[in-house]
């Protein structure tokens, strides 16, 4: 019998195989990463190779067209429904080998294909979910024969997929006869770590789903995507229901304290805000709700606990400790969620009590336990969850930063909504300020922003207004680096108030009239002093510099590096190494959900995380009271002094340095 060599690229795998041997299994048979859903059916398409032609010397052999088996009607059949397929291009499962070939194989062809990521230090997503779907042909029933479909079906899937001993529960089982009669006894299972079947769907279905949630204290976040080529189809958001409980994660903890059954209350909350943003992402895709197949969560430890059905109440007071901080899967069902009938959720470990799952997104996503240079990752909320360190070793710990950051706290202050001021830019001569408020492109002092602003109503300033608010503030002078608003500065500026024994700031003569006051200023020195403290801590432990500092969080997206710097919220790094990673914990659920070796190595990688708890740490009073200075007492910051004019530090009498603006 005459041999055929079949040269597969990129992979290099080659083979000698007879005629008549399709290429979807001759590149089975050498391990090729090519994809198949309907089992060599020409349905799917996933199976597509380009046939290359040419004498390819490397290989001894000529590759041509007509080396594979002709055009046949299965692959006419697919083009004529599903489109054209480019030149050269053939189904892998028709195509027969007649000669000696080389076969490429395209990478949307690739069962683990990847997603590339925008950032240059975020790692390419390699597309390999825990899902996969297979069409199997199962025997119909024969009474001379007597056995059940469901052994039928386990039977198929080992002749057809070599799938041994699949199982299901019985949710999944009462959907069998149904969906084997109506597929006329083809169907589609999705097979679950290649063993447990989650769904079951009447003939060939091409498409399975998965969502990726973040639940943040404010806002959850869920991200619809397909499981085959790891696109996102849909993201939505909403407030997280449980602020009604209370704005803060303590003031929800404490409502369970108080309340008997109110842990169940907030539970139930946000399992339905859950399940309604699943049924909105797949509403705005068009995906049935039962094509989504697996479930992947992330977010703060008490968040974790409540989604989870777990009782936060311990966490609510030293020694915070979690339930459990190991990776956890149950079935999407029990949570309320409506989903494939055995469909899992998957939450990603928790680090510590208070660093929880989505820092381990967070980690997962930035992925600092790969780098060489010392990475800093700091989330921003109503904790601040941190980060730091490489490879070599990794440290976590969180610091309790409060909601100033949010805008709450602050007299002025309010969330990030259109409206907000987000953008001070402050006169360094005539102390005027000018800003700019979310929706609306133009600068405060620019033609046209009046009627623009009215419009959108300027009603207060978010998180990242009040923090360059602050930190102009100081750089013109106006706050001393003890966070006093200079009152002698009235004399030179009507923007300067009085209010009882302190100063004000008006940044805004309204209407509304918006002031900074003493108070505001003390609010965002406690906070960022918590959150420098915190990074400081780590800093000491692990006796490195940050190289490259990430900003996580939806917050920390609209902070300005410069701004975080000179305010003294972050330490000193080089500019161009400070970046936001908008919502990584949301990333890190989407990587678990499209990856299943991204489980086992978070999970690894959160266990040899060596967990830094603050409130006992000796030092962290003392860089706490360092950091309350603008932008701290100790550190210098020599890489923002390159970038902005610093104001100049002088000696106080308590030995310490304080800062004045330079001439
Ligand atoms: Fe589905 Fe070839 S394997 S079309």
């Amino acid at each position: 019998m005459t041999e055929r060599r079949v040269v597969f690229t990129p992979s290099g795998k080659r083979g000698d195989f007879a005629d008549g041997v399709s290429l979807l299994d001759a590149a089975r048979r050498l391990g090729v990463d090519l994809d198949s859903v309907c089992g060599g059916r020409g349905i799917c398409g996933r199976c597509q190779v380009d046939v290359a032609e040419g004498a390819f010397a490397k290989h001894a052999l000529d590759s041509r067209a007509d080396h594979a088996s002709p055009w046949g009607a299965v692959e006419q059949r697919y083009v004529d429904k599903r489109g054209a397929l480019p030149p050269g291009r053939r189904l892998g499962c028709q195509a027969q080998v007649s000669g000696d070939l080389v076969v490429d194989v395209p990478p949307e062809s690739q069962v683990h294909r990847q997603v590339v990521r925008k950032r240059a230090e975020e790692h390419p997503i390699e597309v390999d979910p825990v899902v996969r779907l297979h069409a199997v042909a199962v025997r119909e029933p024969d009474m001379r024969e007597p056995t059940s479909d469901f052994r039928r079906l386990q039977e198929a899937l080992a002749e057809q997929w070599s799938v041994a001993e699949a199982e299901a529960d019985i949710a999944v089982l009462r959907t069998l006869q149904k969906a084997l009669r109506a597929g006329d006894w083809t169907v589609t299972v999705a097979l679950r770590n290649g063993r447990e079947i989650v769904a079951i769907v009447p003939g060939v279905a091409l498409e399975a789903y998965g969502v990726a949630v973040d639940i943040g204290s404010t806002t959850i976040a869920a991200y619809l995507c397909d499981l085959a080529s790891g696109a996102v189809v849909a993201s939505v958001g909403a407030m997280n229901p449980q602020i009604r409980f209370g704005e803060d994660l303590m003031s929800r903890v404490s409502y369970v304290m108080m309340n008997p059954g109110g842990d169940a209350e907030l539970t139930r909350a946000v399992r339905e805000a859950i399940d309604a943003l699943i049924g909105e992402a797949a509403a705005a895709a068009g995906v049935a709700r039962g094509a989504i197949v697996e479930v992947t969560l992330a977010g703060n430890p008490i968040m974790h606990h409540l989604a989870l059905g777990l009782d936060p109440t311990e966490l609510g007071g030293a020694p915070f400790a979690l339930a459990i901080d190991g990776a956890c899967e149950v079935k999407a069902r029990d949570l309320g969620l409506d989903v494939a009938p055995g469909a899992y959720v998957y939450a990603l470990p928790c680090i510590a009590g208070h660093v929880g799952a989505d820092s381990a997104g967070v980690v997962l996503a930035e992925a600092p336990y790969l780098a060489d240079e010392m990475r800093l990752i700091v989330d921003v909320g109503t904790n601040a969850e941190i980060v730091f360190g490489n490879r070599e070793r990794l440290l976590a710990a969180s610091s309790p930063t409060g909601p100033a950051f949010e805008g709450a706290q602050i007299s002025c202050g309010q969330r990030a909504a259109p409206g907000a001021i987000e953008r001070v830019r402050i006169d360094r001569a005539t102390l005027e300020p000018r800003f700019k408020v979310i929706g609306c492109d133009l600068w405060s002092d620019e033609p046209g922003f009046s009627e623009a602003a009215a419009g959108l109503g300027v009603t207060g300033v978010c998180g990242s207004g009040i923090i360059e608010a602050v930190a102009e503030l100081f750089l013109a002078g106006v706050v001393s680096a003890d966070g006093v608003i200079d009152g002698t500065l009235a004399a030179r500026s009507a923007r300067i108030e009085t209010v009882g024994r302190t100063f004000a700031y008006v940044l805004n003569e309204g209407p509304p009239r918006l002031l900074i006051y003493q108070t505001d200023v003390r609010a965002i020195q406690l906070a960022k002093a918590a959150l420098y403290a915190g990074a400081k801590l780590l800093i000491e432990h692990r006796g490195a510099a940050p190289d490259r500092i990430t900003l996580a969080g939806a917050f920390g997206a609209h902070i300005d590096p410069v701004y975080a710097m000179a305010l003294g919220m972050i330490p000193d790094c080089a500019l161009d190494k400070v970046a936001s990673a908008g919502n990584a914990a949301g990333t890190g659920a989407r990587i678990a959900l499209l990856n299943r070796a991204s489980r086992a190595e978070i999970e690894r990688v959160v266990r040899g995380i060596e967990k830094i708890e603050t409130a006992i740490e000796p030092n962290f009073q003392t860089l706490f009271v360092e950091a309350m200075a603008i932008p701290n007492k100790a550190d210098a910051f020599p890489n923002l002094a390159r970038r902005i004019d610093l104001p100049a530090p002088t000696a106080t009498p308590d030995g310490g340095r304080r800062r004045r603006r330079g001439g």
